[in-house]
This record gives structure tokens, C-alpha cells and sequence, in this order.
């Protein structure tokens, strides 16, 4: 499974820290930056990482800016995308198994680290469901 992995400068501190628990669990990302807690516009950030997810150059896509707010409602914007902002563990079960998100977005300043670990590895390994969950997808994928 391919990772795209951003933050803005919100989420910088909880970015460095997932990485390499995401390499632990397994898996290769790649890093879209922020690199530093330098202030960045988290929109230019986060659209950039949902177009390319939606254009299929990674299967799922993590993004972290300081509520989590702003890069959802970004990433959602992208037609294909499907990101859920989550705050705890169950939210990043269930909208694996109901809405096959292919994105995640955290708040770097709402959540600490063991929070964000445990969503991570949630998100990262509960299948979609599929069955009447598929049809509802289906709904959103084709609303323009
Ligand atoms: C940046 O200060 C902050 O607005 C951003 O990280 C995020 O929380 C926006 O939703």
C-alpha cells in the first residue's frame, strides 16, 4: 500500500513522530512535507496530496494540520476523495468499514501521540465492508 503522508505547520510536531511508527507498522510513505514549523497555508498542502490520491499515484493519504479541520474539508473538495477526520479509534474503524475512506486527516493540536498512533494502525488496517455500505459509496463517488 502506498502512503502520502503532509502536514501544515499545526501538525508538523505529530507528523514527525507518526513517521516512524508507520514504518514500524509496515508500510512506505512518502513524506509531502511540512518540514519545519514554519507557518505554510495548509489548503496548498492538502489539495496537492488529494489530487494525488484521487489520481491513484497512492492508495490512502494522511494529512495533519492543527484541528484536522481544514485539511479535510480540502481533501473533500477533490472529486474521488473520501477523508475522514478522526479523533478516535472507533470513528477510524467504522469509516473504514462504512465510508472506505482513502483518506485520514488528524489534528495535531487536539490529539496526542498514542491517539494518533492507535487511529493510524486502525485506519491503516480495517477493510471496507462493502454490502449496503458499497451502494452508499457508490452515491458518493458519482456526485459531481
Ligand atoms: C493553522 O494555524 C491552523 O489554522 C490549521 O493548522 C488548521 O487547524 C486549520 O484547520
Amino acid at each position: 500500500m502506498k502512503i502520502a503522508i503532509a502536514c501544515d505547520h499545526g501538525g508538523f510536531a505529530l507528523k514527525e513522530q507518526l513517521l516512524p511508527f508507520v514504518t514500524e507498522l509496515g508500510y512506505e510513505y512518502k513524506d509531502f512535507g511540512c518540514f519545519s514549523a514554519e507557518s505554510v497555508d495548509y489548503p496548498d498542502i492538502a489539495f496537492s496530496v488529494a489530487e494525488d490520491v484521487a489520481k491513484g499515484e497512492f492508495d490512502r493519504g494522511i494529512l495533519i494540520c492543527g484541528t484536522g479541520i481544514g485539511v479535510s474539508i480540502c481533501a473533500n473538495k477533490v472529486n474521488g476523495i473520501r477523508c475522514a477526520l478522526c479523533g478516535d479509534i472507533l470513528s477510524a474503524e467504522l469509516t473504514r468499514k462504512h465510508n472506505d475512506s482513502n483518506m485520514l486527516a488528524m489534528g495535531g493540536r487536539i490529539i496526542g501521540i498514542e491517539t494518533a498512533k492507535a487511529i493510524v494502525r486502525t485506519w491503516l488496517t480495517t477493510e471496507f465492508e462493502g454490502g449496503r455500505h458499497e451502494r452508499r459509496v457508490q452515491k458518493i463517488n458519482s456526485y459531481k
